[in-house]
């Protein structure tokens, strides 16, 4: 019998790993990808009870064939995902003008294309659930141009529209559609985005226990755009109203 599980993305560290402990401790099945097969093997491990079975795939999602793979992982096990979490994603620091333009194709095939084509490989199924839940992982980032991380910027705008666009396709539905849009946290990301230096992540960052919990209430609840934390609701607002050239040149300034 078909049994049905949440599906996250990137759940081997930082956000995913958070919303994975959440959602077993909320009785979801999971399935669980990433790169690090020995972190998914561990968490798989400290999740698994006997109330909650956990399906680990060790896959890269820039691969152009992953989000097929992943389907038939799922359909070989009689798996029917009803709630999806794309958070898998990368950064990259930099001016686009001297960067190493595989990293920058990388980060777009695992931000946009790969979210967008798991999401239509499983909207089917999702949508036939009584409980259907997506949430896509946009960031701050998604609100402002972003020189200096531009690539990053442009594919988190793209997962916002994608997801605020796809929750009104949706509306005459039950399946909701959620972007969680953190700003800076306390992950690995900051690291592998080579971004450790600039002033937006020094400081008390929210942890990503702090954002995964916020993403989830706010994800089961059906909100359509979630920003983590006060200052960044109120930041959001703001960008709203200023001329765009005068953001951009603020964001290279904060980003240096
Ligand atoms: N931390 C921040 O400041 C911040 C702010 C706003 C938005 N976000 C977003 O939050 C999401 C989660 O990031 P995080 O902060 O939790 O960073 P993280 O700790 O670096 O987690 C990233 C996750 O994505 C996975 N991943 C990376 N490349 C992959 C690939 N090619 N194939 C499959 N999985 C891959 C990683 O697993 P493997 O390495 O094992 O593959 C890891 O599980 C991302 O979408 C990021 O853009 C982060």
């Amino acid at each position: 019998m078909s049994k049905e599980y949440t599906l996250i993305t990137g759940a081997s560290s930082g956000i995913g790993l958070e919303l994975a402990k959440i959602a077993a401790s909320n009785k979801r099945n999971l399935v669980l990808v990433a790169r690090d097969k020995r972190a998914l093997e561990k968490l798989k491990t400290e999740l698994t009870d006997n109330t909650v079975d956990v399906q680990i795939l060790s896959i890269d999602l820039t691969d152009s064939a992953s989000a097929s793979s992943l389907y038939n992982f799922c359909k070989s096990k009689n798996i029917i995902i009803s709630e999806l979490i794309n958070n898998a994603g990368i950064g990259a620091t930099g001016d686009f003008l001297n960067s190493n333009i595989d990293t920058q194709l990388a980060m777009i095939d695992l931000n946009v294309r790969s979210l967008t084509e798991i999401t239509h490989r499983f909207i089917p199924e999702i949508a036939q659930s009584s409980n259907g839940k997506i949430m896509n992982i946009a960031s701050t980032a998604a609100f402002a141009p972003g020189p200096g991380m531009n690539v990053y910027y442009a594919t988190k705008h793209y997962v916002l529209a994608f997801s605020e666009a796809l929750s009104e396709e949706l509306s005459s539905t039950k399946t909701t559609v959620t972007a969680l849009c953190p700003g800076p946290t306390a992950t690995n990301f900051a690291k592998s985005a080579h971004a450790e230096s600039l002033s937006i992540f020094k400081g008390n960052l929210p942890t990503a226990k702090d954002v995964a919990d916020y993403g989830w209430k706010s994800m089961q609840s059906g909100k359509r755009v979630a920003v983590h934390g006060k200052r960044n609701k109120i930041m959001v607002q703001i960008l709203r109203f200023l001329p765009r050239n005068f953001v951009a040149k603020t964001v290279i300034r904060v980003q240096s």
